[in-house]
């Protein structure tokens, strides 16, 4: 392996900081590597070829209040390159607006998501108003570069997907409103489908980024207030949006507070609109009162629109833990809390009738699949199950939808695992024909490894570990770049050229 330390960032958290989502398997890094050459345990197919990349809650200040919530840290992408049956490793901080002003100032400027805006000490961003824009929930790579994004709304951040150096902002994107986590980067038309929302009507928009980069499309979508939708999903015809009733509850907010409180007298409402559609057009179809953090996919079939997603029994989760400050407080982050469950809404478009089943009893969250089905009939989806009573990912499901069973492999006690991407093999025919990679975070051997699984055995557990400089803080979204996909890559004649092209 040979590796070198490109970077260190300062932080000011103490020595014997005891909170749980900075220490134990969420210790955030502060260091930035360049690893070529790295160890590998097993041996990687030559034709995995192409990019892990996964976004990192990683913050390097306490909270300016006290009060840290994992969705305040900074964004850290790290990338584990395959090409050739060797990888590659890099791990860089975003150089957001935002973390950037805080290495300088050499503390926390902004308050964070559990804690009063006013106690910011500059204008902020995010639909809350006065957050950090940490640009630390999601990535996709759309036209060869990779964008990270924020939950609550912020600027796109443009990401080298081999260096990871931060190449600026989409100049596309929306001004005050920013966009949204889960934008859908559909591999058929390279187009980039987003949202945004924020607290003034009307509440929602929701655009098109063509595969040259420009915005192309970007209308209103009236929603009866504001509203919190964390994900889209998209057909061939259709993208798919949501008014889910969890919101900030609207007399305290218009005191200045923002406490989400779940309403189950309320319907879940999901959003119809053809993909370059008007405002007139979007179609609101009636399901079930329930939250939905994440979708896995969506597809036409005849007069429908089949969406499968998460389906949460208890999205203001009653069930405290031991009532500590902590358990309450991230209750809302725990799979086991808030019963997520793989479920199905089928969307008539003639009849505007909707019809849902739950599709496994099975406690699950975060599905990935084979990003050429994206918006396509899909028959697997690969998800995490959690650790009780926290955010962390315990082992991977292989749920086949066709046939109602699943697989699962579980990481073992100790070592925690990222959103899993599934990667199409060089060459590939069927849906489950590639790789599956993710990250772990191994508190028992102090160290992290990217484990590659062949997607038609997961149960048999990973082909190859690949050895990480060090051990990494525990992270959730995730994505795959077939290398195709990356200017440069398939056309230099060796990875090391590859990456000193990009460079
Ligand atoms: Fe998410």
């Amino acid at each position: 392996m040979d590796v070198e330390l490109v970077g260190h960032a300062l932080s000011t958290l103490p020595d014997d900081d005891d909170h749980p989502y900075r220490t134990g398997p969420w210790q955030p890094q502060t260091s930035e590597w360049r690893a070529d050459d790295l160890t590998v345990i097993g041996e990687l197919p030559a034709d995995l070829d192409g990019v892990y990349l996964r976004n990192t809650e990683n913050p390097v200040h306490p909270a300016i209040a006290g009060r840290y919530h994992p969705f305040d840290g900074d964004g850290m992408i790290h990338v584990v390159g395959f090409r050739d049956g060797k990888a590659f490793y890099r791990n860089r901080f975003v150089r957001t607006d935002g973390f950037l002003a805080e290495q300088e100032t050499k503390e926390p400027l902004w308050a964070g998501l559990a804690e009063p805006p006013k106690k910011s000490l500059r204008d902020g961003w995010g639909a809350r108003g006065g957050l950090k824009d940490s640009s630390s929930t999601d990535v996709v790579v759309h036209a060869g570069v990779a964008l990270s994004t924020f939950y609550q709304c912020g600027d796109v951040y443009r990401l080298d997907p081999l260096t990871l150096d931060t190449l600026g902002k989409s100049a596309w994107t929306p001004s005050t409103w920013g966009v949204s986590a889960h934008p859908k980067s559909d591999e058929h038309t390279g187009e980039l489908l987003f949202f945004n929302y924020g607290k003034e009507a009307p509440y929602l928009h929701y655009g098109v980024v063509d595969a040259d980069n420009h915005l192309v499309h970007y209308v209103d979508v009236p929603l009866p207030g504001p509203r919190l939708p964390h994900d889209m999903a998209y057909t061939e015809n259709y993208a798919i949006l949501n008014d889910c009733p969890l919101f900030w509850e609207p007399e305290l907010l218009e005191k200045g507070v923002h406490a989400a409180r779940f309403h189950p007298e309320l319907p879940l409402r999901i959003g119809v609109i053809p993909r370059r559609g008007t405002t007139e057009q979007v179609r609101w179809f009636e399901a079930e009162s329930t939250y939905v953090l994440h979708f896995v996919n969506a597809y036409e079939e005849g007069d429908e629109i089949v969406l499968d997603g998460f389906f949460q029994d208890d999205p203001e989760p009653q069930d405290r833990g031991d009532g500590s400050y902590y358990q309450r407080m991230f209750r809302f982050l725990a799979l086991d809390r808030m019963q997520s469950r793989l479920h199905r809404w089928r969307l008539n478009l003639r009849t505007g009738a909707v019809k849902e089943e739950r599709l496994r009893d099975r406690v699950t969250e975060f599905g990935m699949i084979n990003g050429r089905f994206g918006g396509r009939r899909n028959r697997y989806a690969y998800a995490a199950t959690g650790v009780p009573s926290w955010f962390l990912f315990s082992g991977l499901v292989k749920h086949d939808l066709a046939t109602g069973t699943d697989e699962h492999y579980a990481f073992g006690e100790g070592v925690y695992g990222s959103e899993t991407a599934m990667a199409p093999r060089v060459g590939s025919t069927g849906e489950d024909d590639g790789y599956l990679v993710t990250l772990t975070t191994d508190m028992n051997e102090n160290r992290s490894e990217c484990l590659v699984f062949d997607a038609k055995r997961v149960a048999d557990g990973p082909i190859a570990r690949v050895r990480l400089p060090e051990r990494v803080s525990s992270g959730t979204h995730a994505t795959w770049a077939a290398g195709s996909s990356i200017p440069g890559w398939r056309t230099a004649d060796t990875m090391g050229r590859a990456l000193r092209m990009e460079s």
